[in-house]
């Protein structure tokens, strides 16, 4: 690798924040994503707060002013009009006064707020945003266990795979077989005007995430009818690990601001959520797996999803097999951390989240192993990412193999986790 300019790279990076900053949120990247994604969101708050504290809070508050009444953080807020997205807000229909899609994204959200906060330098502005936000999260997580657990198993289904934020994954197809496409209305896509089709979701794909948007529309988006309503219930490890680890720091927060009802309540659902997550382990691939909840089933798929639990306080024997598990891949990738395990005959390198490096991943991995001890793989995990931006500058996502960037170009949430990167190597 080149020595590291790490301030060339840090000012690179703030230049693509900046440069996707819309005054109070700031959107993925210009073109193919205009608008405000949810876990992006939570992420750029990390970065923003690098070089500007006040803009950070309003990144999340702004995410939050558009949480549904019933409890929901939509995963797209449509703040302007822009046709160069599909599916568009007419296709969505939610009703809602400023248009938001109906469906979730991984709720990152608990983790953020406590990083924002422990780090904030401004202690009177920290204490007075993060109670505000603390409720709406808590909010959020009710919101998640009463929808999404509706036998109180302790873990939440998600009923699309855009939820997942991990939208082709190979974790979904067996399930997707289940899903119709009859009678879907006749749509264009705008996604691969913006990108490569050969590094997108197939078509036969998009038909299956249309058809479910249009079910749920059909039933009114009326959450307590969708889980058992939908042929699609996935439930994805890293989706969980993410919400679990999300009521841990939520209920830290709670803790230091008095907020003790909100403190046990989240602690409660991060014990009872992280029990539950062992029955989702499978010792044969060293990872967890996605169960799929329409059959009771253990997904084959050794996805990045069944690493991201390492995220939320696992047991250490399952962190260790974690890091053997990414040691492994590592002796056929030369990039870590591929989203799809390379020994499998599914992986493709290229093709979104069916193999290609994302940084996000990448981010939530190294957390976890190095509060695992596992320092050495999680070093090599951030020598990977700093070489991959050096060499192909902050892209969507990489190739494993090559390096090469791919997706959308100048991307949000991949410049905010460099300055994370940064700030650790
Ligand atoms: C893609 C990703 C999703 C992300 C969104 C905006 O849909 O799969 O995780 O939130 O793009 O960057």
């Amino acid at each position: 690798m080149t020595t590291l300019d790490k301030s060339r790279v840090f000012d690179h990076a703030v230049e693509v924040l900046k440069e996707n900053d819309r005054g109070s949120y700031t959107v993925p990247t210009k073109g193919l994503y205009p608008f405000q994604w949810n876990w992006d969101s939570c992420f750029t708050a990390l970065g923003q707060n690098y070089y500007d504290e006040d803009r950070a809070w309003t990144e999340i508050e702004t995410l939050f002013e558009h949480q549904w009444p019933d409890g929901m953080v939509p995963h797209i807020v449509f703040h302007v009009h822009d046709d160069g997205y599909f599916p568009g807000p007419d296709v969505w229909a939610t009703g809602r006064p400023t248009a938001t899609s109906g469906i979730t994204q991984p709720p990152i959200a608990g983790f953020a707020l406590r990083q924002l906060f422990e780090r904030a330098k401004d202690r009177t502005a920290a204490e007075r945003r993060a109670r505000e936000l603390l409720r709406k999260i808590d909010k959020w997580s009710a919101w998640f266990y009463a929808n999404r657990d509706p036998h109180g198993e302790g873990l939440v289904a998600i009923l699309h795979p855009w939820e997942a934020g991990r939208d082709n994954s190979i974790d979904w197809d067996e399930a997707f077989e289940r899903v119709p496409t009859e009678g879907i209305a006749p749509y264009t896509r705008r996604d691969t005007q913006h990108a490569d089709p050969a590094h997108r979701p197939t078509k036969a794909q998009y038909d299956r995430y249309l058809w479910l948007v249009e079910h749920f529309r059909k039933l009114g988006w009326d959450n307590s009818k969708l889980h058992d309503a939908s042929p699609f219930q996935i439930v994805d490890p890293g989706f969980n690990a993410i919400l679990i680890r999300g009521c841990a720091d939520l209920a830290m927060v709670a803790e230091a601001l008095g907020e003790s009802e909100i403190a046990t309540a989240n602690r409660a659902r991060a014990e009872k959520g992280l029990a539950a997550l062992d029955r989702l382990w499978s010792e044969s691939h060293g990872q967890y797996l996605c169960l799929d909840r329409t059959t009771g089933n253990l997904v084959d798929s050794a996805s990045i999803g069944g690493l991201l639990p390492v995220f939320a306080t696992i047991p250490a024997e399952r962190a260790r097999a974690i890091a053997r598990t990414i040691e492994r891949m590592g002796e056929r990738a030369k990039y870590l951390v591929p989203s799809h395990d390379p020994a499998d005959a599914r992986f493709d390198s290229k093709r979104y989240w069916r193999g290609p490096v994302w940084l996000v991943c990448n981010y939530l991995i190294v957390d976890g192993l190095a509060a695992a001890g596992k320092t050495a793989v999680a070093d090599r995990i951030i020598a990977s990412s700093l070489e991959l931006i050096q060499q192909s500058g902050f892209a969507e996502y990489y190739d494993p193999m090559t390096g090469e960037p791919l997706g959308g170009g100048r991307f949000t949430w991949t410049a905010a986790m460099v300055l994370e990167f940064l700030d650790w190597a």
